[in-house]
């Protein structure tokens, strides 16, 4: 998988305004959909679902994303029929296997978010070996939610504060926010949803307090390049008030 750019696609980066939103968190739904209305069985839309992973990925690299995180499976997944869930897992390992050496080439952080527990020994290995393995890589970090869920990852940080012995007046938002997985990260800018679902599904419930959020009724296998600037560009075009008006806004800017 090649992630560097290719000079044809210089032209359509001009109209990205600077206003390049820098966690990019998305929450890739419609596999099943993309499949059934093929005819086909579901296993064949996670791996079309797969395939466009490689892609958005070579994208957001391009675009200048510096962190993108992708929903690969949550904490509810668990619900799904026996062999969807082995299939997850392999799909998860087989990414491993075939993207990693390039992946690392090219400057892929990937960081796994979630809990390890509970995923097959031998994949939660691969996990751990690509995160060290691309550790020191910085031109996008990729957060793997996989085994994630945004509640669970709530509780297991008031845990670890509680372990740490950390005083009730110390408990802060900000301590919140370094205890849970993307702790050292900053929040997502830019939430996107495909296949028309209008739901965070437990996925970063915290960091998405202040995110924008795109809707769209395309599958994920169908979230191309094209769709992903689509995207980018209208978060370009959003005002973001973090809470204040518009005339504070516009004071604070000259
Ligand atoms: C939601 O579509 C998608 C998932 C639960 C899995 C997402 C996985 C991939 C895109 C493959 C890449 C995976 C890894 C592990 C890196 P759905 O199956 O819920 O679709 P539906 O709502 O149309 O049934």
């Amino acid at each position: 998988m090649k992630i560097l750019t290719d000079n044809s696609m210089e032209s359509d980066m001009e109209d990205l305004t600077g206003r390049v939103p820098r966690h990019v968190a998305i929450i890739m739904d419609g596999n099943g959909r993309w499949a059934k209305k093929r005819g086909l069985p579901r296993a064949a839309g996670h791996r079309q679902g797969t395939e466009n992973l490689r892609k958005i990925i070579r994208a957001a690299v391009e675009f200048d994303v510096k962190i993108l995180t992708i929903y690969a499976f949550s904490t509810e997944n668990w619900n799904r029929p026996r062999r969807e869930v082995q299939l997850l897992m392999r799909i998860l390992e087989m990414v491993i296997d075939r993207e990693l050496a390039e992946l690392n080439q090219e400057g892929v952080q990937i960081r796994h978010i979630g809990e390890l527990d509970g995923i097959d020994s031998r994949v939660a290995k691969k996990v751990v070996q690509a995160c060290e393995t691309t550790a020191h890589n910085t031109r996008l970090i990729l957060n793997v939610a996989f085994n994630y869920g945004g509640r669970d990852e709530i509780v297991h940080a008031v845990q670890n504060m509680m372990r740490e012995g950390i005083a009730p007046e110390d408990v802060s938002e900000e301590s919140i926010s370094q205890h849970l997985y993307t702790g050292d990260l900053p929040d997502p800018d830019l939430v996107i949803r495909t296949s028309g679902e209008f739901r965070l599904s437990n996925f970063l419930i915290w960091q998405s307090a202040y995110a924008e959020h795109y809707y769209t009724d395309v599958l994920w296998p169908d979230f191309d390049r094209i769709c992903f600037k689509a995207a980018l560009d209208e978060f370009a075009t959003r005002t973001r008030r973090f809470g204040k008006t518009d005339e504070q806004l516009e004071t604070e800017s000259e």
